[in-house]
């Protein structure tokens, strides 16, 4: 007889900082643990976690009711409005700010929050890592989750695993257009790179082994910019990602993060600036509103138990990574208003341009 399966679904939003685009506040998270402790003492879930990685809430919950369960996201959706009212008693920043339809239809994915859910058979041993960032947007993921399953200087299994000789199929989202499209590595790895490098309009939705077709990753890749057709707050995003026997080891999941790549986000969403991977404690950016920040979150799977979380980027080998992410910030904060830092036009969240535009139209003179 097959195992049950067990679905992981992480699913957040932003419903007020506190102070400013920062941090949680406290009764935030308690107000959500009793959301879904709630929903658990009525069999609905397995288990959860409440965490957050800066303003963001970010519900890890495991079920048995497998992805876009329509229960599942009602009770996040709920949780996030509650949490909404208790940000709008402290009059924390942004109450509500990533719910943007006044009520719940069905699915989650298209009102504000982000969401990333994987069913799955639960291995002998299951270790997954779960990424938070805050201040970025889902284009974070694509250079990672490209090291992570298709660059062997990365990810030493590619080469001395069997197990992951067949490679990996990457699913990628054009949300522009909302379409997908899935690439397969090693083959078909410069046709993938040409789209994970413009991150801001092409990213990965999901990564299967290719071989039996598991799925080995998921991550959010809602873009509120693009639902909403106005600023509305960054989409910051999450992502799981399932490792050891078969897939890349623990220590190739967060090796990419090792360096502090460019990703877009920070001051009012519109800032190039490096992804720092820090330890749960420091998720509160406050330079600048930044610069952007990753956590990870190490938990071992026991029939749906979320045994952690561990805190994987606490660890002072990452320090490195966030010397080299403060010197890159600070480098590129000197250019002030001016591109690279700032985002270029189009893909400006604060759209201040039109403004202006408008208001000095009549002072623009035509040349012959
Ligand atoms: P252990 O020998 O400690 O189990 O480690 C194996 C491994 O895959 C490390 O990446
Ligand atoms: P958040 O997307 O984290 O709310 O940040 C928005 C912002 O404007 C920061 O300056
Ligand atoms: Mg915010
Ligand atoms: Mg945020």
């Amino acid at each position: 007889m097959a195992a049950e399966k067990i679905t992981l679904s992480i699913i957040k939003a932003d419903v007020g900082g506190y102070v400013g685009h920062t941090t949680m506040h406290p009764d935030l998270m308690n107000r959500a643990e009793e959301c879904l402790q709630e929903a658990l003492d009525k069999g609905m879930l397995v288990d959860f976690k409440v965490m957050h990685c800066g303003d963001d809430l970010e519900l890890i919950i495991t079920h048995k009711r497998g992805e876009e369960d329509e229960e599942i996201h009602q009770l996040a959706w709920d949780t996030f409005v509650s949490c909404t009212e208790v940000a709008k008693t402290l009059k924390l920043y942004g109450a509500g700010q990533d719910l943007l339809s006044d009520a719940f239809s069905g699915n989650i994915k298209g009102l504000g929050p982000g969401c990333a859910e994987i069913e799955m058979e639960e291995r002998k041993s299951e270790p997954i890592v779960v990424f938070m960032a805050d201040k970025t947007s889902p284009g974070a993921w694509n250079l990672p989750l490209f090291r992570m399953f298709a660059d062997p200087f990365n990810t030493a299994g590619l080469v001395i695993d069997p197990s992951c000789h067949g490679g990996f199929r990457f699913e990628v989202l054009d949300a522009k257009q909302n379409m997908t499209i899935e690439l397969d590595c090693p083959g078909e790895m410069y046709e993938l790179l040409a789209f994970l490098g413009a991150h801001s309009r092409f990213m990965v939705n999901r990564v299967y082994r290719r071989s039996d077709g598991e799925v080995a990753a998921a991550a959010s890749v809602q873009k509120l910019s693009y639902i909403a057709g106005k600023y509305v707050g960054k989409d910051d995003p999450v992502m799981i990602v399932r490792s050891q026997a078969g897939f890349p080891a623990l220590g190739e999941v967060l090796e990419p993060f090792a360096f502090p790549h460019i990703v877009e986000g920070w001051m009012r969403g519109s800032h190039h600036g490096p992804l720092m991977p820090v330890g749960f404690e420091d998720a509160t950016p406050t330079r600048f509103d930044g610069p952007p920040r990753v956590i990870a979150a190490g938990f071992q799977l026991a029939n749906g138990k979320l045994v952690g979380p561990l805190d994987m980027f606490k660890d002072i080998s990452f320090d490195p990574a966030r010397q080299k992410a403060n010197e890159i910030g600070e480098y590129l904060r000197r250019h002030g208003p001016f591109e690279p830092h700032r985002l270029p036009l189009e893909q400006m969240e604060y759209t201040t341009m039109p403004g202006i535009m408008d208001k000095l139209k009549d002072r623009f003179v035509q040349n012959a």
